[in-house]
């Protein structure tokens, strides 16, 4: 049996990043795997944000992963805080994690930046829930962006110790499913950094919620350079926002990098630019439409979750169980 499991914090605002490293695939995955895909609120909390906030937003959160085209008849979609399991095996997992296994965590430290002394046990021990997340379920792949990576990889050294230590096949070691160009995209300021929602800058992102007449400014906007289109695309080696959008439309409209510096070769940016904004509206007006619809009735977006958190809770409880009686205390 073959079974994905995957997440997004409710942060609000998804954005093009999130839609392209993970959702797009999810989407296309779950005919061919039994799938999970939760709301992670309790990863949200790290940020402390406004209760009323969180709430909406894992609402809203829902409604994106239905408008990209989930299909609640196929998938499982939850709140994490709705399946208490997730924060159970969490400490059963964490009694297991050394601590300079956690000292790697670039995430960590990147979003701890200089005041590590200051920042929560929760930002620090995040990825020991994200394992719990993942190990529940017992999925075999989990598709992510590039940048949840090293979580994946403490994910399957936190499976191989518990089982080892225990002398027991408890838990899968899970695969990363990363693919396509846009497993990392950046920002449309600066190439070098991940398009992200905490970028103060609103020029950087495509949020799944731009309209149109946004969506085309922002990309006119986006940084490029002086130097004219490249023909191939070894020439975007020191050109990260140019490598970029090509990227950006490599993954929205399918042809390929090579294909795509083949036909706007030597060209202006403004040409290739037009048509780069007209593929961006093109994928992301149809979901902005149905997000907005949905979001006309958030009780039908409730009833989907709770009938999740069922499915979620039986599965993930009978994992529980057994990982209780691996450690005694079951
Ligand atoms: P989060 O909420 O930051 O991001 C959700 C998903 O979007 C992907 N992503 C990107 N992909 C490409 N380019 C980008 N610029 C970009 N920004 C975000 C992320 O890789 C991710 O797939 N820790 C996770 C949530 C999580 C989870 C899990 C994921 C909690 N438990 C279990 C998988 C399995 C996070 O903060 O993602």
């Amino acid at each position: 049996m073959k079974r994905i499991l995957s997440g997004m914090q409710p942060t609000g605002n998804l954005h093009l990043g999130n839609y392209l490293g993970a959702l797009k695939n999810w989407v296309s995955l779950q005919h061919q795997y039994e799938s999970f895909f939760c709301m992670v609120d309790l990863h949200a909390l790290t940020a402390h944000p406004n209760p009323a906030e969180l709430r909406r937003n894992v609402i809203e959160g829902t409604a994106w992963y239905l408008a990209a085209g989930v299909d609640p008849s196929k998938s499982t979609l939850f709140i994490q805080s709705a399946v208490p399991a997730h924060t159970e095996l969490m400490w059963i997992l964490s009694c297991s994690t050394p601590l300079g296994w956690l000292n790697r965590m670039t995430q960590f430290k990147e979003k701890a930046g200089t005041k590590q002394e200051g920042a929560n046990l929760g930002l620090y021990a995040y990825p020991v829930l994200m394992a719990a997340d993942i190990l529940l379920y017992k999925a075999t792949h989990v598709p992510v962006g590039e940048d949840q990576k090293q979580h994946l990889e403490l994910t399957r050294e936190i499976a191989q110790s518990f089982n080892h230590r225990y002398k027991k096949d408890l838990f899968v070691v899970p695969e990363p499913l990363i693919f396509g160009s846009g497993t990392r995209v950046m920002g449309l300021k600066d190439g070098t950094k991940k398009m992200s929602k905490s970028d103060a800058a609103e020029g950087s992102r495509l949020n799944l919620l731009d309209d149109a007449d946004t969506i085309m400014k922002k990309i006119r906007k986006a940084t490029t350079d002086t130097a004219p289109f490249p023909g191939t695309i070894e020439e975007t080696e020191n050109r990260p926002e140019v490598r970029n959008l090509i990227n950006i439309y490599s993954s929205l409209q399918g042809a390929s990098p090579q294909e795509i510096c083949h036909r706007f070769g030597g060209k202006n940016f403004s040409e290739f630019k037009q048509e780069l904004a007209a593929v961006c509206v093109e994928v992301l007006s149809p979901i902005r439409e149905r997000f907005l619809n949905l979001m006309k009735s958030p009780d039908h977006v409730e009833k989907i979750l709770a009938e999740g958190a069922e499915r979620a809770n039986n599965l993930a409880n009978s994992t529980l169980e057994e990982a209780k009686k691996a450690v005694g205390i079951g």
